[in-house]
């Protein structure tokens, strides 16, 4: 009788407890703490890049031990959350960075519920193919978007052990969205070049600019980028005429990852292939763009309803 009392009392306290947090502003109702003994990737890092984007490193020793330039994790924040692909690199450190947009539901729910120290449920990894490093003599690599700039200093750097010559291209919108300095592509680079949309730092404009000259200047052997996949197909359209080989990132949206779903299907030279399994990255003359940006909104209401739901729960809208 008297443990029945107890457990009753427990959950109206336990009730009560839930009641006042959740009347707090500010106050996220279902916090979701993975414990340090049960799931094994702690986060040893944590910043913002700037207003929009922000790093993590994770212990990973598994991913760290096998990752290739190219390759990439999916993770899921707690048991109960989505499944998501993030491109990552290794730090000589022998963490796992990666470059994270505040985009939607979990990409929030890892930039306000997540500290150091804290744990990620589940780090599936290395997925996909590795790009082939070898030496190809000039080798661009262009991104404009958060998943292409952490792919751009971990290729570019394993394209210079190699003995290639090394020019990055990194764009963003304006001088506010600029990584710091130790998180840009430069020291990788034997030539750097930083773009902005409004010219307010570096040089105004795009990557698609840049590479414009650099083809005019015959200076290009093969290019890879990553980031916006609009500008990605402007670039298969722009270097198409010239054949230079164009490998980018078609970053589809997966579900399991490891080629057993099908949601990341593409049309590759006629035929289907699975962005997971066979790339991510892919010769960007061969892929039905048109296609890719099509499936690429199929989500886009569930995803807007579930982003407000969780900021609203967090009393930050
Ligand atoms: C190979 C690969 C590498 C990626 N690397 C990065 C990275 O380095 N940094 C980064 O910020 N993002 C990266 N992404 C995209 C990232 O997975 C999505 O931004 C993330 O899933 C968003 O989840 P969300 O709940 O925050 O937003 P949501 O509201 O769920 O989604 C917002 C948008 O993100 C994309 N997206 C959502 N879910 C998926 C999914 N399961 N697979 C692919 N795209 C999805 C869609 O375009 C969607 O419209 C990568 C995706 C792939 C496939
Ligand atoms: S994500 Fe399921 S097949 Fe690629």
């Amino acid at each position: 009788m008297g443990s029945t009392l107890k457990k009753v009392s427990q959950l109206l306290v336990s009730k009560k407890y839930l009641k006042a947090r959740a009347s707090k502003p500010g106050v996220n109702k279902v916090k979701h703490v993975n414990k340090g003994d049960a799931c094994m990737y702690r986060i040893t890092d944590k910043r913002d890049l700037s207003p929009i984007d922000y790093f993590v490193e994770v212990e990973a020793p598994h991913v760290a031990k096998a990752w290739k330039p190219g390759q990439f994790v999916v993770l899921m924040t707690h048991e109960k959350g989505e499944r998501i692909p993030m491109s990552v690199y290794k730090n000589d450190n022998g963490r796992i960075g990666m470059f994270i947009r505040k985009l939607g539901k979990t990409s929030y729910e890892l930039y306000y519920d997540f500290k150091p120290g804290d744990y990620i449920y589940s780090f599936v990894g290395p997925l996909g193919k590795a790009l082939k490093i070898k030496n190809y003599g000039n080798v661009v690599f262009a991104s404009d978007a958060v998943c292409g700039q952490a792919e751009n200093y971990a290729t570019l750097r394993a394209m210079k052990e190699a003995g290639n010559y090394t020019i990055s291209i990194q764009s963003f919108e304006n001088a506010a969205n600029v990584y710091p300095e130790e998180f840009l592509a430069k020291p990788v680079a034997d030539e750097y070049y930083l773009t902005t949309d409004d010219g307010s730092v570096g040089m105004k404009g795009h990557y698609l600019d840049v590479i414009k000259k650099l083809i005019e200047e015959d200076r290009v052997d093969i290019i890879f980028a990553g980031g916006k996949l609009g500008s990605l197909a402007k670039l298969a359209e722009l270097t198409r005429p010239y054949g230079i080989p164009t490998y980018t990132t078609v970053r589809q949206i997966m579900v399991d990852g490891t080629g057993m779903c099908g949601s990341c299907r593409i049309l590759y030279d006629g035929k289907v292939k699975f962005a997971c399994r066979d790339g991510p990255m892919f010769d960007a003359h061969k892929v039905d763009w048109e296609d890719v940006l099509r499936r690429d909104k199929r989500f886009v209401e569930l995803e807007k309803i579930a982003k407000e739901r969780y900021l609203k729960s967090r009393g930050v809208i």
